[in-house]
């Protein structure tokens, strides 16, 4: 049995995160708020991002030491050019188990979820904060409409891509009514809804701890009008606690990492655009 990499705290590695780029065409204000993400700031110059060689020569290095799933991010992943390239080499690699990627879905169009799928893409998570065009618009905060993240998700699913889950960021003041209306759009698909308490990311996004909606809370919102039962969790190490609707009609996520963190049996590493490991949540890089 391969004894996996394990981190400065002993915690073995069996995730990996690779963030393909520091840009977004977003600038959700929870993430890139555009005082600190405007025009004139400093993004990575295209040579110094890891190479699709670089990136396929360090997964297989991990792999080689335990680590079973590989998941594609940003910044926005889908910005960066001939993406499924490097789709086809990461999904070629004997030993990776789940190939999937989070994205904001901007780019995914009925074309771009097909090409994904048949590189190997296996899963495909979706970021999406609110129903109400308008307040989904200013949280994104360049009015990107609501109706293309959906069109997304189906072109995902048509393509085959599966399961689809999607995440919300929840924080109050920023889209805590928005909460009952995305569980009414989402019960009944095939689609994951996962809410997500709002984390600090570092000093740019203007964090407090006032502002975060803890997971109880979200929770009771969520029963007024769907009963729930808990879920055991679908592999070691999972970051969302799963609730299954009494009704039958699908599941959500919960991801508590504010009031119930779980760094302890964090198992996760991150491989940065520039080619640095570190950490699997932190700053921008989602
Ligand atoms: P699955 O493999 O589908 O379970 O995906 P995931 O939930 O690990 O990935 P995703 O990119 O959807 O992450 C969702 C959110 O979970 C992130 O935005 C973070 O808020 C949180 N998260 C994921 N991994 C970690 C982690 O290692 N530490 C902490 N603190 N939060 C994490
Ligand atoms: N708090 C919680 N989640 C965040 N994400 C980005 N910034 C934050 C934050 N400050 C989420 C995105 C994406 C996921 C990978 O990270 O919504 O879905
Ligand atoms: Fe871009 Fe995702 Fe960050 Fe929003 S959360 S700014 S879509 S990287």
């Amino acid at each position: 049995q391969l004894q996996p990499v394990q981190d400065k705290f002993a915690r073995p590695i069996r995730d990996i995160r690779v963030s393909i780029t520091d840009r977004c065409n977003f600038r959700c204000v929870y993430c890139m708020p555009k005082e600190f993400f405007g025009s004139n700031h400093a993004f990575m110059h295209r040579d110094e991002l890891l190479t699709f060689e670089e990136i396929d020569r360090s997964i297989r290095a991990f792999v080689a030491n335990g680590v079973k799933k590989v998941r594609i991010t940003g910044g926005e992943p889908m910005i960066r050019r001939n993406l499924p390239d490097l789709i086809s080499l990461l999904s070629e690699i004997p030993g990776v188990e789940d190939l999937s990627m989070t994205t904001n879905a901007s780019l995914l169009t009925a074309s771009a979820a097909r090409t994904l799928h048949s590189a190997g893409l296996q899963r495909i998570t979706i970021s999406l904060d609110a129903i109400d065009n308008k307040v989904f618009g200013s949280i994104n905060d360049v009015k990107f409409p609501v109706k293309r993240v959906l069109d997304g998700i189906e072109n995902a699913q048509s393509a085959g891509i599966s399961p689809i889950k999607v995440n919300m960021v929840v924080a109050r003041g920023m889209n805590e009514d928005e909460i009952l209306p995305m569980v009414r759009q989402f019960h009944n698909s095939d689609v994951i809804l996962r809410f997500i308490e709002f984390m600090d990311v570092g000093n740019t996004n203007d964090w407090q701890m006032d502002k975060v909606i803890p997971a109880t809370e979200i929770l009771d919102t969520i029963r007024r009008e769907f009963p729930i039962y808990p879920v055991s969790p679908t592999y070691r190490g999972e970051v969302a606690k799963r609730w299954r609707y009494k009704d039958g009609k699908g599941e959500i996520g919960i991801i508590s990492s504010v009031t119930e963190p779980f760094c302890g049996t964090c198992n996760r590493a991150r491989l940065t655009a520039e080619g640095k490991i570190s950490h699997a949540v932190c700053n921008q890089w989602i």
